[in-house]
């Protein structure tokens, strides 16, 4: 009996051994290798060399060959097709609703990005406190400390983190490290919080104690743009905003409207409404600290991403369904 065929859509960076001697001993591996979506379209339909196709490894970086999985995607997929097994927590690429119609179940890499993603926000926290990137550029200038202004201590100050999970969970563990107080604010309290954290059922009431604010939240339609004028009104003037979960979360004009008037006294970037453009005004703010998408790009935490799908694509085959299944497809 022929093997199930997987496609790989998007490319390999780390896992080739995983790749070629776990997933290739129980699946026929087909590379994406159609240069445009349409011919893509035509290769997935009857008689097509993607037709008989079980599953889909993901990456963002196919986007540049077929673009999103948006419902117009996901319905050209083949009969055959039952899982999509997407490398990243974040999976707002893909139209999970238009897939579900379809029968195909859509999983994605929760756990495998929560250490590395907690590191560049807590380096986001630290930096916008210190006025770190301030600093560098005098160094890098020749001018040592002329101008710079003492900063700030993350000692005793209040981090509010939205959306506890693991992601947020792995922040706060740093962030505690560093003597900050943790608040959060999430749908329910996380039973498995540190009890020295404190939930807060209301966001305005978080946002009203946090000197600095960390989104952990993912984008989707209720979050789409959720934090905007209103929200930047409700915090402490001078608070800090840290951004690494999706720039779409965040009203952009809003935000820098709050950092032009001193209501915020800075951001930590790590995300942008319209990747891989970053706004010319936060551009030229040198109180933010600003990072190109910074997340997940170690080497270490983008083979264990790989060899986390492979193992989601693995059970799809042997179960029907692909381990971490978004929430969704529940
Ligand atoms: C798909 O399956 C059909 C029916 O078994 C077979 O005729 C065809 O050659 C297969 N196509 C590919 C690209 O594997
Ligand atoms: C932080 O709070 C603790 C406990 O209230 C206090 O002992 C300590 O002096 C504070 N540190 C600073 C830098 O304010
Ligand atoms: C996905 O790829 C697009 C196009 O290259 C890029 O603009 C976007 O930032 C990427 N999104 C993520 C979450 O990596």
């Amino acid at each position: 009996m022929s093997k199930p065929q997987v496609l790989i859509c998007g490319t390999i960076v780390h896992a080739h051994d995983e790749l070629k001697n776990d997933l290739g001993s129980i699946a026929e591996i087909l590379h994406l290798d159609t240069p445009s979506r349409a011919e893509f379209f035509q290769a997935c339909s009857s008689g097509g060399k993607y037709a008989n196709i079980t599953a889909i490894y993901r990456h963002n970086d196919s986007v540049d060959k077929v673009g999103f999985f948006d419902a117009e995607l996901i319905n050209a997929l083949p009969e055959s097709l039952k899982s999509i097994c997407h490398n990243g927590a974040g999976y707002d690429q893909i139209d999970v609703h238009a897939a579900k119609a379809r029968g195909i179940t859509v999983s994605h890499t929760p756990a495998a990005v929560d250490d590395a993603t907690a590191d560049t926000a807590m380096f986001l926290v630290l930096s916008s406190l210190r006025q770190y990137y301030r600093a560098e550029v005098n160094a890098r200038l020749g001018k040592f400390k002329a101008g710079l202004k003492p900063a700030h201590d993350p000692e005793n100050k209040t981090l509010g983190i939205i959306g506890m999970g693991g992601i947020g969970s792995a922040l706060a563990k740093r962030a505690a490290a560093f003597d900050m107080k943790i608040i959060y604010h999430n749908r329910n309290p996380n039973p498995n919080a540190d009890p020295s954290y404190t939930y807060i059922s209301s966001q305005q009431e978080l946002l009203s104690q946090s000197d600095v604010v960390s989104l952990n939240l993912p984008l989707n339609k209720d979050t789409e743009k959720s934090f905007g004028k209103t929200q930047f009104d409700q915090m402490k003037t001078g608070a800090i905003l840290v951004n690494t979960a999706r720039g779409g979360v965040v009203d952009e004009e809003a935000l820098i409207d709050a950092l032009n008037s001193g209501k915020l006294s800075s951001a930590g970037l790590d995300v942008y409404p319209a990747e891989p453009k970053i706004d010319e005004r936060l551009i030229k703010m040198d109180q933010c600290i600003l990072l190109p998408h910074m997340g997940t790009e170690t080497v270490e935490t983008q083979k264990k991403m790989e060899v986390q799908v492979f193992g989601s694509i693995k059970t799809a085959i042997q179960t029907g369904k692909p381990s971490f299944i978004v929430k969704e497809h529940k």
